[in-house]
């Protein structure tokens, strides 16, 4: 990918952000999964007063993608207003990880810095001992 397409990428994120819905954590975050068809699916977190409701905005750009159709995805931006860049939770990676262990995984916050990384690297032996398996 280049880094024009990253930046574009980041920039979907930031987008779908914007809509987030996280009154009670007010921490709000954005995702863009990109296809291999060059299409871009995103996602915001959506939280709820019964807490652990709350969906996060890489599962909700999966789940927009599937629902169109797509399966197949290269690369995935999450955008917060953080510190440091902020990786996908531990319920995400499994998410992404089921379409795909190639993913590249593009964390930003608001200032500008980035942090490249893989979701095998993020979730290793993500497809072990899962039913038995
Ligand atoms: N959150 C995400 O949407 N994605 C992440 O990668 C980190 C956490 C959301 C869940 C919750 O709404 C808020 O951020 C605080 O954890």
């Amino acid at each position: 990918m280049t880094s024009e397409h990253l930046m574009q990428l980041i920039e979907r994120a930031k987008d779908a952000r914007e809509r987030a819905y996280a009154p009670y954590s007010r921490f709000a975050v954005g995702a863009a999964l990109l296809t291999t068809s060059n299409e871009v699916f995103c996602g915001c977190n959506v939280e709820n007063l019964s807490y652990g409701l709350t969906s996060c905005a890489e599962r909700n750009a999966v789940f927009a993608a599937v629902q169109a159709g797509q399966r197949r995805f290269t690369a995935v931006a999450v955008v917060a207003d953080s510190k440091a860049p902020v990786t996908p939770c531990g319920a995400c990676r499994q998410v992404l990880a089921e379409f795909g262990l190639d993913l590249v995984v593009i964390s930003a916050n608001l200032q500008g810095a980035t942090y490249e990384t893989g979701i095998a690297e993020l979730l290793p032996r993500a497809r072990e001992g899962i039913l038995g398996t």
